[in-house]
């Protein structure tokens, strides 16, 4: 089968038209019994937060709309599934451009450049748009009764923070749509501490350790004993210390930290002086987050040591990943398991292909989970 991007006339698998809107990409799902079904041969298992997996990179939080979207990447072959984040009240996504292709080097101070064709990265602006709990809770239960059983359900969930709220109403609002996700059939729930898109509190908690362990102990006690993942942000120097303090203050409670959920920079386009989105930043996914992504998840496993004693919380590798050597890099600064979004649009077989080369590799070249 030929698996490519929607734009190729020649694909029998379209992923996500990024010059579409995201509604028309929702009701655009790839029809998931046309897929033949693709498994990564066992060549070697890896440790997803307890569970025995045969795909080593998993979906992270975005690519799958909805249910159709993820049962089509079960299909594909990947076994780590997750279900683009989910709020406890209705939202629409921001208008157009959601996902604009960029260029140059991403650095605090500089800009990237706004481009017409597909690049390896792009500037994302989607603000977390939601169905309605009652739809998306539904659709959740219709999805894990399709997946088969050995495939792993994660369903990121978010805050929707009114001004005035109080960090415990934030954390009450997360824990809700997290007993939600499990209720309908979560396998494990990732709370996304990190939106660069949006202004309210939700989109900045990483940066606030004491609030972070509020929300995320809120969310343990409805979630019981389920794998619960956090998703943070880039640290920029200045914040590194931040980073320290928010590991200390969710080890021993989260299985898991997700990062990065891309690095923000202001994009520049040659017909608009201000800058694009308002002169607003943007994360950024794709290629160009790959270093600095990768440098943070090794100073985290250098903090993890003493701070987790019992060893206890995974680290979740996430952005630029687009093959093999990527992935491996992740896995050599700590990382247990790692996740795309960009390469799994651009290029839907990644994972499973990155999975079937390290099968097939000479078991010395096989990372150790
Ligand atoms: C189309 C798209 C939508 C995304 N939506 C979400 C989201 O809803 N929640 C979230 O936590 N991250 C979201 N992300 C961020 C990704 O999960 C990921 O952290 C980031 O893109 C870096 O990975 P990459 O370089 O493989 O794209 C989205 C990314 C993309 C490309």
């Amino acid at each position: 089968m030929k698996i490519s991007h929607r734009n190729d006339e020649q694909s029998s698998f379209a992923s996500y038209n990024w010059k579409l809107s995201y509604e028309e990409n929702v009701q655009l799902a790839p029809l998931q019994f046309e897929i033949p079904e693709t498994k990564v041969p066992v060549g070697h298992e890896w440790d997803f937060l307890g569970r025995r997996v045969a795909c080593p990179v998993g979906i992270a939080a975005g690519p799958l709309l909805n249910g159709n979207w993820l049962l089509s990447y079960a299909r594909l072959g990947y076994d780590v599934l997750t279900y683009k984040t989910v709020r406890s009240v209705a939202r629409a996504s921001y208008k157009m451009p959601n996902l604009v292709p960029v260029t140059g080097k991403l650095s605090q101070q500089g800009d990237l450049h706004a481009q017409q064709q597909l690049t390896d990265s792009w500037a994302i602006s989607f603000g977390m748009p939601s169905l309605p709990p009652d739809q998306w809770r539904r659709d959740l239960e219709r999805t894990r009764k399709l997946l088969s059983a050995e495939k792993v359900l994660v369903v990121s969930v978010v805050a929707s923070p009114m001004d005035d709220w109080s960090i415990d109403e934030i954390a009450d609002d997360y824990a809700k749509c997290a007993r939600w996700a499990i209720e309908s059939g979560a396998d494990c729930v990732e709370v996304n501490l990190s939106c660069p898109n949006v202004c309210s509190a939700d989109g900045q908690l990483y940066l606030h350790p004491h609030a972070s362990e509020k929300v995320v102990k809120r969310v343990r006690t409805a979630i019981g004993n389920a794998p619960l993942i956090a998703k943070i942000g880039y640290y920029w120097p200045q914040d590194i210390e931040v980073g320290f303090e928010l590991l200390k203050a969710v080890a021993g409670t989260v299985d898991a930290l997700a990062m990065t959920n891309c690095i923000t920079s202001r994009i520049m386009d040659p017909l608009d002086s201000t800058g694009l989105f308002d002169g607003q930043t943007r994360g950024i996914g794709g290629r160009s987050i790959f270093g600095q992504s990768v440098e943070q998840v090794a100073m985290f496993n250098k903090w993890k040591l003493p701070v987790d004693s019992e060893r206890r919380m995974q680290l979740i590798g996430v952005g630029g990943i687009a093959g093999t050597e990527d992935a491996k890099a992740y896995w050599a600064a700590g990382a247990n398991f790692v996740q795309i979004a960009t390469a799994a649009i651009l290029d839907p077989s990644c994972g499973p292909r990155i999975g079937s080369e390290l099968s097939t590799a000479s078991s010395d070249n096989r990372p150790v989970t």
